[in-house]
């Protein structure tokens, strides 16, 4: 796998907006495109390489990579970029297939050779499969599906030969654009005659044809749908299960509507103004989207997304008609963005009693250019705001984490003291200011009187639901009074809300019902959910951004205290028409795909739901544990869903809430408040679901995983060994976002392991020592190889896991000498210190720093007694502990000792460190404590001395460290912090000779 180049691709995809799968919808924990569309293709085509690769395949790599225009892109590397020596990539089958899937383009190579940076959008060379770009490229999605098809139809007809596998793939993938032509050429398609029927059934018939010959792919846990689609996009027939109805709808809406609906149409003008009337002819008059009009027809070149702009619009005219005057303009015809909201609570002094508004902080906008804020003039207890322009540093806020400071009298209240009042006596809230939009952008002023006294109808249908209170980890509203969806907005929202129900609703009923119309519906109710998110009192003003955020900055809801309430039918961001836009922009990037993805509402582990091996492949990405509260918080959108969709979903909307216990998670809550059974419960589902994939699949099971702990591990091995497969190959993809600004050292990693399973018989007992000794082999050279690509740290050993358990899965049992069986979890410590040892045996320079590094994997920085031999015996680098410990390495204390820390180490010394005949670790330690005193002209001018190549061992010693050091010590954070800008480091000694204070963005 060509993993430095899907990890870049990822990387990039985080940042893509326009179109992006992710903009469609939220969901949680969504995989980055190029790592589904890389996985779903490796999964689906041998190593040509590989003894066993029938001959019709290397044909095809050496026919589509190795002649006419493939000969020239798909050429590997002269000399491979991110390695620091030159070497060359010979020029195969296999690295033209890995070329295939992502090469660097020729700028980037040259730029990482010059050890110079290139823009994302640069990275990736324009042929590659997984770019972005491609997505929808006829070139190179035909080499991919016909690839695939070659693979597919020669490992089940061997004696195949590529010119007949060839012929086959053009006859089969050509009849489908004709078919296309024929159907959505046909003029007023959209009504059911002979011929409309005879042209579908035709399109339907081609695509089979196709479909039935290519490989089929499911996804057990499909979530937001990457993946089923990616399969889709390679021309394969793909599944999907998703327990919960809200990621249905939001795979039925990316991966099966779009590609089935969003094609042409052409109307005759007595139809198309019979359909749409003046609106639909604006619109087309308009014409922003493509549309034609040939003096008789007009051409649409995506029917969904043409209905689904126009039925919103309608939509949103009738409910602005009813409900408009919640939001009057002003007298100059402006509109509100937002009227913004602060809860308040009564100063507990019974002296003074203010209401106070319950700010953390008074801006308004803080930007650079644009400083506005609500300046407080105070009364007595009567406070009152006037916006100024200008710097509020000298206001300190009145609410620290829910404590108030009463600006009148300034008493404290405490946070269970307002807990106490919301819970008692509701929520009160203060409109303090009216965003609104003028033609130079956003202006802010006091609310008028109207608009403090505006009428709101009393709400009906207000929703009851209640939010997952257990889950306190997820939800801290319930704990401020807000414990069911209805109380997470404001009336006047309820009420604009309900409105664009009813007006769905009726729409429903003119529209019919057919299969055509429930996608139209199911989009438009996505579009409502977008609206939702933008219109609840949990939402954030980003007064850097002067725009509203959802509440699920994280993956909860979390309580606010002022919020703004936006105006859904002004023009603004945030607004109905631009949530519209998302949506469009979605449809229009994904139609153009022949294959619809077909999904399931169902939860997985259903041996029948599939018959014996009728699945090729299986790719996913489950769930862990209790990281993500997947149907508590989806209740959210349930809730919504239930109202706009759920007639046409009466199965899936059946249930109060989404399915809480069938879910593969552990969420105590859901499981008798234990802890053990909720554990027991996830271990036992994914063994199941993994069970039933393994008798329904006849090739590989791919599974991406990204968590990094050996608890994690042990479980998900546990699954897979428990499923009667075994490990075949492991590959890390670093999704981490790339030049992290300097300073932000959480570093929070977010690679992905790729596992690959099949099945395997596992035969007879082995003996630990055997297996340790293969595996301690097996990962010395994957950590190499790992290391040598950038894998560092916590990412690098668990990247180690799957060789380790590929090994141990040979075996019914390992044993240790006395006899005892090794766990799976005792296997993966192992496997975890083999790869630490690995890397130790890597660590340059002296003893001293060996043992330093040695001591710290081995003991931690804690303390231990002073004559505990063993701790030094471990460690297995021989030096004289006197010397230990007048270096200021060791340090002791009475019977006690412990670790350096680089203060400790350094001391009041200034000089240590600094030169390259120093102890590696006094070098390190002095970068570390030139970076935590944010010495930056020190800083550069250590690297520049002392490591400005990345391959310079002073890296790896703080790699190294960042792998080992206690999460919460300061060294901890300094390690990281340096990491994550080695490369600006690296770059700025190149870019200047001798940097300058302020040469850094710390
Ligand atoms: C890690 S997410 C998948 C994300 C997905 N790969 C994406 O890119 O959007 C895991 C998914 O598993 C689903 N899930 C949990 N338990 C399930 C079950 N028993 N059967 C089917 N799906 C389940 C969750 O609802 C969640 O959407």
């Amino acid at each position: 796998m060509p993993i430095k180049e899907i990890s870049a691709e990822s990387v990039r995809d985080k940042s893509i907006r326009h179109g992006h799968i992710s903009t469609l919808h939220l969901w949680w924990a969504r995989r980055p495109l190029p790592v589904c569309r890389a996985i779903v293709f490796a999964s689906l085509v041998p190593d040509p390489l590989d003894e066993n690769c029938p001959d019709a395949f290397k044909y095809a790599v050496e026919m589509l990579l190795n002649t006419g225009l493939g000969k020239l892109h798909y050429k590997p590397y002269k000399d491979i970029p991110y390695t620091s020596v030159a070497d060359e990539m010979e020029d195969n089958h296999r690295n033209r297939l890995m070329m295939f899937i992502g090469k660097f383009s020729e700028i980037c190579q040259a730029n990482m050779i010059a050890g110079r940076s290139t823009p994302p959008k640069d990275q990736l060379d324009d042929w590659s499969l997984i770019k972005w770009e491609n997505k929808n490229n006829p070139q190179i999605l035909r080499i991919a599906r016909e690839l695939i098809f070659v693979a597919y139809q020669s490992d089940k007809r061997p004696d195949a030969t590529w010119e007949e596998l060839d012929a086959e793939f053009a006859k089969l993938y050509e009849a489908i654009p004709k078919a296309e032509k024929n159907l959505y050429e046909l003029k007023d398609r959209y009504i059911e005659t002979e011929k409309v029927k005879q042209l579908e059934a035709e399109l339907q018939a081609a695509i089979d044809a196709f479909q039935n010959e290519m490989p089929s792919v499911f996804d057990p846990f499909a979530g937001g749908g990457a993946i089923p689609l990616e399969a889709a996009r390679l021309g394969c027939r793909s599944y999907g299960n998703d327990i919960n109805p809200v990621a249905h709808i939001i795979e039925r809406g990316s991966a099966e509507f779009p590609q089935k609906y969003g094609k042409p149409i052409v109307y005759s003008v007595e139809e198309f103004e019979k359909l749409y009337g003046e609106e639909g002819l604006k619109m087309a008059q308009e014409n922003e989207r493509g549309i034609t009009f040939d003096g008789k027809c007009y051409h649409i070149p995506n029917r969904l997304a043409f209905d689904v702009e126009f039925y919103a619009k309608k939509i949103l005219a009738e409910a602005e008609k009813e409900v408009g005057y919640l939001y009057p303009a002003d007298i100059k015809g402006n509109k509100p963005v937002a009227y913004y909201w602060v809860r308040t609570a009564k100063c507990s002094n019974p002296s003074c009693g203010a209401d106070v508004p319950l700010f953390k902080q008074f801006y308004l906008v803080n930007t650079n250019q644009k400083k506005i804020y609500l300046n407080p003039i105070i009364n007595g207890t009567d406070i009152q705001f006037e916006i100024k322009r200008g710097n509020c540093e000298h206001l300190n806020g009145w609410n620290n984490r829910g404590n108030l400071t009463c600006p009148c009298c300034g008493s404290l209240t405490s946070v269970n003291e307002v807990k106490r009042q919301f819970k008692s006596n509701g929520i009160p809230q203060r409109m303090v200011a009216v965003v609104y939009e003028t033609n130079n952008g956003k202006s802010y002023r006091i609310p008028f009187k109207e608009e403090l006294e505006i009428k709101i109808p009393k709400v009906e249908n207000k929703p009851t639901d209640r939010m997952a209170v257990e889950n306190n980890r997820n939800f801290n509203t319930p704990g401020w009074g807000i414990d069911n969806y209805g109380d997470m907005f404001s009336d006047r929202q309820l009420t604009t809300l309900n409105a664009l129900i009813d007006k769905m609703n009726s729409l429903k009923l003119d529209i019919g019902e057919s299969s055509y119309n429930t996608a139209l519906l199911s989009l438009l109710a996505i579009w409502f959910d977008r609206i939702v998110l933008a219109n609840t009192s949990l939402g954030r003003w980003h007064n850097g951004k002067e725009s509203i955020e959802h509440p699920f900055s994280r993956q909860a809801i979390a309580m606010t205290f002022d919020y703004p309430e936006s105006n859904p039918f002004c023009s603004s961001s945030g607004c109905a028409l631009n949530q519209l836009e998302w949506v469009l922009r979605y449809l229009e990037q994904e139609s153009s795909i022949e294959f619809p993805s077909i999904m399931y509402n169902a939860s997985s582990g259903e041996k029948e739901q599939f018959s014996h091996k009728s699945l090729t492949a299986v790719v996913t990405d489950p769930p862990y544990y209790d990281a993500i509260a997947y149907a508590d918080i989806s209740d959210f959108f349930y809730v919504w869903l239930k109202r706009t969709l759920g007639d046409l979903y009466p199965l899936n909307f059946a249930t109060p809430q989404t399915p809480k216990i069938e879910e593969c998670t552990a969420l105590k809550h859901h499981h008798n408040n234990s802890e053990l059974d909720a554990k027991k419960h996830f271990e036992n589902k994914l063994t199941q679901i993994f069970d039933a994939i393994e008798q329904q699949t006849s090739d590989v099971v791919s599974i991406m995983f990204a968590h990094q702990s050996t608890a994690a591990w042990t479980t998900l091995c546990n699954s897979i060994l428990g499923a009667r497969m075994n490990i075949t190959g492991s590959w890390p993809m670093d999704t981490e976002m790339a030049n992290r600004a300097l300073g932000i050292a959480s570093a929070a990693l977010e690679s992905s392991v790729t596992v690959a399973c099949r099945l395997s018989e596992r035969k007879g007992f082995a003996d630990f020592d055997e297996v340790k000794h293969d595996i301690r082999q097996l990962v010395k050279a994957e950590v190499e190889k790992l290391y040598g690509l950038g894998f560092r740290g916590a990412d690098l050993l668990t990247a180690c896991f799957g060789q380790a358990v590929s090994v141990f899965g040979h075996y019914k049992l390992v044993e240790t000498a006395e006899g005892d069986p090794v766990s799976v979890g005792q296997l993966l410590e192992f496997a975890r210190e083999s790869a630490a040892q690995a890397l130790l045996e890597g660590v340059p320079g002296e003893p001293q720093t060996k043992f330093y590094c040695g001591w710290l994997q081995m003991n931690g920085m804690s303390e231990c007694d002073f004559d505990d031999v063993n701790k030094y015996t471990r460690v297995g680098v021989n030096v004289e502990i006197r010397s230990l410990q007048s270096d200021r390495l060791l340090i002791t204390e009475g019977n006690k000792q412990h670790l350096a820390t680089a203060e400790e180490h350094l001391g009041k010394n200034e000089t240590w460190g600094t030169q390259p005949t120093d102890y590696m670790i006094s070098q390190v330690h002095r970068m570390m404590m030139a970076y935590r005193m944010g010495n930056q002209v020190q800083l550069l001018h250590l690297v520049r001395d002392l490591c400005p190549q990345s391959d310079a061992p002073q890296w790896r010693v703080l790699d190294f460290l960042g792998g080992h050091l206690p999460e919460d010590s300061q060294d901890y954070r300094d390690v990281k912090g340096i990491l994550a800008s080695a490369e600006m480091l690296r770059q700025k000694c190149k870019d200047t000779a001798v940097p300058t204070e302020g040469a850094l963005d710390f």
